[in-house]
């Protein structure tokens, strides 16, 4: 017998966020922007996969298919539906949620903040209101105090850049900015409410192993030449190393799923991909190598235990879902021989899903889901070629 390509204590699994699964997530500034036709988004969320009702069976069906982990968000708007005001009820929901988790075998990976705000933190200047970050501390600490103990890995933020990017530059997502300085300005304060929310279940729930979720896109200037070059080395500190620079905690997730290229014709400095390179059902450009790039820079400029929380395709062709995990679980496993301590793998995602301004085209799920007839759930030949490989800890052949 050869040598497994993965330890027997590697994490596998894969990720969801709450106001992508659950449904009805009402009171949150998401909720507001789908609603609002002059807005980016194409559709509401709606029930979205009826998460919220479905938890117990998701969990059940994931161990079936060989997971081990599984990451999954909290929802603010529902935990703090006022400012101020905790709802014990939606603490007593996650408690539940998170003890089937465990209780299916699957270990918690939490996430805190994954994009979505209470309606209330919005209306008066989210992230960039003075006190901002005073009251993302205080949740933080409701959740460690009631929670804590399900919560043996916590994420504090779900890609800063991506929130302060898409709200703030490209006017993409809540609040619909497009204004390069406050993109500039809300990445530092996302930084501080990750250090301040570090700070919180250290205090609150000491035994939570905490984190912060990055996504590191492998970029590179459309042309060589000095105005690509300038402003590839401004995205690469604006998106990637300014955080990787500013992270505290336990860990560092690194979430992956293409190559980009900087150039100075658009006004979000991205350029399109070069011709012939394979593009998944969202435009976005496949490359395996990027991985295993990304997290050699990630360990070499934080020091810190790595696990992918998120890597993944949209794509109508499960086939090529196959494909991308083949070549992107590779890429771990070369990075991991190569001496980069990465220590789990976690599929964006689970199930088909709410993908934000998008809406319900784009198809990510390793289990595909008809919101048409009673949410049924339908694990595709990528999922049970993902359980194979987390059961073995072998690549495929
Ligand atoms: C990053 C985000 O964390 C997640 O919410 C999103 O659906 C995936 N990437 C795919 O875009």
């Amino acid at each position: 017998m050869t040598d497994a390509d993965f330890p027997a204590d590697f994490r596998w699994g894969a990720a969801t966020a709450a106001h992508q699964v659950e449904g009805g997530n009402v009171n949150s500034d998401w909720w507001d922007f789908e609603h609002d036709p002059g807005s980016a988004a194409v559709e509401s969320s709606g029930d979205a996969i009826d998460h919220y009702h479905r938890y117990a069976g998701d969990f059940a069906l994931l161990r079936s298919l060989g997971h081990n982990t599984h990451r999954l968000s909290v929802e603010w708007s529902r935990i703090e539906p006022a400012a101020g005001e905790f709802s014990t009820a939606a603490l007593a929901h996650y408690r539940r949620v998170l003890t089937a988790l465990v209780g299916a075998g699957l270990t918690p990976f939490v996430t805190l903040h994954h994009f979505t705000l209470p309606r209330w933190f919005a209306a008066r200047g989210g992230w960039l209101a003075p006190d901002a970050v005073d009251r993302f501390g205080a949740y933080c600490r409701q959740v460690g105090a009631a929670l804590g103990d399900l919560m043996p890995y916590v994420c504090t933020v779900n890609e800063p850049q991506m929130l302060a990017l898409h709200g703030y530059l490209e006017g993409y997502h809540p609040p619909g900015l497009t204004n390069p300085v406050l993109w500039k300005r809300v990445g530092g304060v996302l930084l501080d409410a990750h250090r301040r929310a570090v700070r919180a279940m250290r205090e609150t729930s000491p035994t939570s192993s905490t984190g912060l979720c990055v996504q590191i896109p492998s970029l590179a200037p459309i042309r060589d030449e000095p105005a690509c070059h300038a402003l590839y080395e401004l995205m690469q500190h604006e998106l990637v190393d300014r955080y990787l620079d500013g992270v505290t905690g336990d860990w560092l997730g690194v979430q992956y799923y293409r190559k980009q290229w900087v150039g100075p014709a658009s006004p979000t400095y991205f350029a399109a991909p070069p011709p012939d390179f394979p593009l998944t059902q969202l435009g976005w450009a496949v490359y395996p190598d990027g991985l295993r790039q990304v997290l050699h820079h990630a360990a070499q400029r934080t020091g810190l235990p790595l696990y992918v929380t998120e890597n993944g395709i949209a794509t109508t062709d499960d086939q090529e879902r196959v494909d991308y995990l083949d070549g992107h679980l590779a890429a771990v496993a070369a990075a991991r021989a190569e001496g980069v301590d990465v220590r789990g793998y976690l599929h964006w995602s689970a199930f088909d899903n709410f993908e934000w301004s998008e809406g319900y085209r784009p198809t990510f799920g390793l289990v595909a889901v008809d919101r048409t007839r009673d949410f049924a759930r339908v694990p595709r030949p990528s999922a049970y070629a993902f359980g194979r490989v987390a059961a073995s800890g072998r690549l495929a052949a």
